[in-house]
């Protein structure tokens, strides 16, 4: 049994908790993260790889972005397709901002080796089973590691823990209301070595579903297709999903060999209070978007940069109200990300037979979109991320 303490106990090396971290090591305030997976699997868990303007400007400022803007691919606008027809958001027309295309477990990969250079502590392979006394001033976290019991004494608690971990499940179930849809499609995504036939990212509708063609890298394609819930994934050959992806996006594809396929279901879910005491939520700990439109690590590095402000606020001014307020700022921008990753959903997918009152609904929002240089920008400013004083 170890005994360890720290100011402020963070759980799970996502890019919440890794973030984190690095936030207050700069303030000059310790941490110690625990994480119960291996550095390996951490680092290759694929997810999706698009970060906002300000997510790089947070990275900038952490001194972690040499890679990401040596690798990263600066995009300055989308398409948007219905059946074939396409149109182009302009994101430095209507927004003077840009969004960068890098994977997230490469993100993940350089705030690990950033951590350790500046001797942050990552303890892997380390469960963390309970979280102590957090609504007095001396929190703690019981883990095991080794087959020991172990527990973390801290100032703060960071339920940095995904969807599925213990930060969320510890929150007082009577502090929060929770909301959440399951999507009625999921998303078959696969990873090629492929030269992208395309400069753009195209999210494009389709009468036989939604098809997103996204890239890694000038080497590498990721693209996805809307399926049913319950599609296996045997009944997808690579010749199937090449063929398919070409048809719903109207394009010829490079098709070089996929080495990476899987079924991802959709889901929005949030809890509308993400703090108790000692015990701040943060990232999927507190919500899920659906992928459209890439908003989960962006929406993750905004939470835990109010988080490290409030902290910050508490060591050097001895000043709570940023604390106090942590939750009620990030739900707001939550909020706002919750109704552009749940429109980009609808708008993209198919959900309705062809010319029912829904899907013609639909269609004209397409339309719309052509004729409207302010819906082109509703789109583009919510796209790129909304600036974060937008929500202070
Ligand atoms: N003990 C220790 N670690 C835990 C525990 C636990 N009991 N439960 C979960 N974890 C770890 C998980 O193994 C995972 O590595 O917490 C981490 C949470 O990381 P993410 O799921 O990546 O969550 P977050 O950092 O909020 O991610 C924000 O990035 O990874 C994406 O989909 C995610 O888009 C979202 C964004
Ligand atoms: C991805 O590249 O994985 C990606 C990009 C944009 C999205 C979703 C996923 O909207």
């Amino acid at each position: 049994m170890k005994n360890i303490k720290t100011q402020v106990g963070i759980i799970g090396a996502g890019p919440a908790g890794l973030t984190l971290a690095l936030m207050l090591q700069k303030e000059g305030i310790s941490s110690i993260i625990i994480e119960n997976r291996s550095r390996e699997y951490v680092e290759n868990r694929i997810r999706a790889g698009l970060l906002e303007h300000n997510t790089v400007e947070v990275f900038d400022k952490l001194g972690v972005s040499e890679r990401l803007h040596r690798e990263g691919l600066v995009h300055h606008g989308c398409y948007i397709a219905y059946n074939g027809v396409t149109q182009r958001i302009d994101f430095q027309k209507h927004t003077q901002r840009e969004v960068t295309i890098y994977g997230q477990q490469e993100v993940v990969k350089d705030l690990i080796k950033v951590c350790f250079d500046r001797k942050i502590e990552i303890v892997f392979e380390a469960d963390a089973t309970e979280i102590n006394d957090f609504m007095t001033e001396k929190p703690s976290i019981s883990f095991t590691h080794s087959g020991e019991n172990n527990t973390l004494n801290c100032d703060f608690v960071a339920g940095t823990d995904g969807f599925h971990g213990i930060g969320r499940k510890t929150l007082p179930k009577e502090s929060y209301n929770e909301f959440k849809i399951e999507y009625p499609f999921s998303w078959l995504g696969i990873l090629a070595y492929s030269k992208p036939s395309y400069d753009e990212l195209i999210y494009a509708f389709h009468h036989e579903g939604f098809a997103l063609a996204s890239m890694r890298s000038e080497k590498v394609c990721r693209l996805y297709l809307q399926v049913p819930n319950d599609e296996k994934i045997e009944n997808w050959s690579d010749e199937k999903v090449w063929a398919e992806l070409e048809n719903r996006l109207g394009i010829a594809l490079n098709k070089g060999e996929i080495f990476e396929k899987s079924i991802t279901p959709m889901r929005s879910f949030m809890i509308d209070n993400m703090q108790a005491g000692r015990l701040f939520l943060a990232g999927d700990a507190a919500h899920i978007v659906p992928p459209t439109g890439a908003k989960g690590l962006n929406l993750a590095v905004a939470d835990v940069r109010n988080l490290a402000k409030g902290i910050t606020d508490f060591y050097k001014n001895n000043n709570e109200e940023l604390l106090d307020n942590y939750s009620k700022k990030c739900v707001a921008r939550v909020w706002r990300v919750q109704d552009f990753s749940n429109f980009m959903t609808y708008l993209c997918h198919k959900q309705a037979e062809s010319g029912s009152f829904e899907q013609l609904l639909q269609k004209s929002k397409f339309d719309y979109l052509r004729i409207s240089e302010a819906y082109q920008k509703t789109i583009a400013e919510n796209y790129v991320g909304l600036p974060f004083e937008a929500f202070e």
